[in-house]
């Protein structure tokens, strides 16, 4: 990273910073951050099962509801920064609060989290910027809903307006099938999420995320990355929040990655400046490289899960440099990030019955590891009172492995999965498989 640390060093304190969040994503981001010398304490609220393995880190107990609380209590913990890492308190307007309160903060204020806690609001911002995305109509009700989608003669998707945790977006095969996603919402299904319905022209083409750290005008872009949302192997069954994924995404190419930067990413930088939103924090760009050129399917106000464990063993140690100057305004927006020569993969091993119903409270036993370029990051574990190590979510633990190609990567990762036990596990072995040369195409 061309960012001159000799100077970072004498003039930004950051001995304490605090992360907001309890899966593998803050996981990730502490073992990143970590890596500076200038960090000597990184604090977890809540942090999970698995946080403080990581070194530096230590989670404490605070219900981030109780805002006043927290702001004395990070005063006396002289935090010198803090890392928001979930949608739902950016969505609640955490990061303002905490600005005012004088704290450094990585993370959108709420103006900013609408890009993702309102989908229609979304649209309706593409539109105004000619943001490349799909058709879409904002419906109100059940009747006007199914007027739209009886009239129409494209395939549709139907998603609820609001945050719904990843599930609120169905992908229907018929007109029948897009009555029953819109009755489902309508519902109230997601509660008040759904009170708006967003459908929306179904595009095709594959997928890739995008990150790029803003300082409320200038941006840098991390390496990209494909997660792979569905269930199953092949990319099919439900969605989930993610199976794993892979970085960066060969299919991006760099004359991809200019058109997104022209037609995407700076009219969005624009567009939040148009309408006074002062974004400081991560853009998180779902896109869909179409026929006719990428185009935004959503955008987040977070770092992607499992994408961000995938890109943190590819930082150096200036990372956290990055994030200091977004929460300052101070990007030039021309550092430029020198990750390893390393291409990086991660699987995610899950509950049995995830993302329907399971059981969590399983012992997790590790047993020999090849730990060369390898991170286990904890996403959904807890620790029993005698310090075991229990599953304790959907998504329970998030494998990483760098090395210099995709093959080696996920032969690794799939090798030390298999010492790896907990009751009702389940992974899918095919992560990766675009960029596996080695893997049996047609699978
Ligand atoms: P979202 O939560 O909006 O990212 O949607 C979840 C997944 O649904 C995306 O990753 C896509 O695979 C799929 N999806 C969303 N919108 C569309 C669309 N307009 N056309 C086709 N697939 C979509
Ligand atoms: N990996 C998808 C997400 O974080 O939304």
């Amino acid at each position: 990273m061309s960012i001159n640390s000799t100077i970072s060093k004498n003039l930004i304190n950051l001995e304490n910073i605090l992360i907001i969040g309890n899966g593998g994503r803050e996981n990730s981001l502490a073992w990143a951050i970590q890596k500076n010398e200038l960090v000597k304490k990184i604090y977890l609220v809540p942090g999970n099962g698995g946080s403080e393995r990581i070194e530096k880190c230590e989670r404490i107990d605070i219900d981030i509801n109780k805002k006043n609380e927290l702001a004395e209590k990070l005063y006396l913990l002289k935090i010198d920064l803090i890392v928001i890492g979930p949608e739902i308190p950016l969505a609640d307007g955490l990061a303002d609060f905490l600005r005012k309160k004088d704290f450094k903060v990585f993370g959108p204020g709420k103006d900013g989290a609408k890009l993702e806690y309102s989908k229609s609001w979304a649209k309706e911002f593409m539109e105004d910027a000619n943001i490349p995305t799909a058709k879409f109509w904002k419906v109100k009700s059940l009747e006007e809903a199914k007027e739209i989608i009886h009239a129409s003669t494209i395939p549709l998707v139907v998603k609820a307006d609001g945050l719904a945790s990843g599930k609120g977006v169905f992908i229907p095969d018929s007109k029948d099938e897009c009555f029953r996603a819109a009755e489902i919402i309508f519902n109230g299904k997601f509660g008040n999420s759904g009170n708006v319905v967003v459908l929306e022209e179904k595009i095709q083409g594959p997928e890739v995320s995008v990150f790029a750290l803003c300082d409320g005008e200038k941006f840098i872009l991390l390496p990209s990355a494909q997660d792979h949302k569905r269930l199953n192997e092949n990319d099919k069954g439900p969605n989930t929040g993610g199976m794993g994924a892979y970085s960066p995404a060969p299919l991006l190419t760099e004359d991809y990655l200019n058109i997104i930067i022209k037609e995407i990413i700076k009219p969005t930088i624009v567009e939040l400046n148009k309408k006074n939103i002062d974004y400081k924090g991560v853009i998180y760009f779902g896109l869909m490289i179409t026929r006719s050129g990428p185009k935004v399917i959503e955008y987040n106000c977070r770092f992607g899960d499992p994408e961000c464990q995938t890109i943190m063993p590819l930082m150096d140690q200036n990372f956290v440099f990055l994030l200091e100057k977004c929460s300052m305004g101070n990007l030039t927006g021309d550092e430029v990030i020198n990750t390893t020569d390393k291409v990086s993969g991660c699987v995610i091993a899950t509950s049995g019955g995830y993302p329907n119903q399971y059981k969590t409270g399983f012992p997790i036993k590790i047993g020999n590891i090849d730990s060369n370029d390898f991170q286990i990051f904890d996403s959904g574990t807890a620790q029993s009172k005698n310090g075991e190590l229990l599953t304790n979510g959907g998504r329970v633990l998030s494998i990483v492995c760098q090395d210099k190609d995709f093959d080696t990567v996920f032969e690794k990762a799939y090798k030390n999965l298999k010492e790896i036990y907990f009751d009702g596990i389940y992974f899918r072995n095919d992560i990766g498989h675009q960029v596996r040369k080695n893997f049996p195409k047609g699978n």
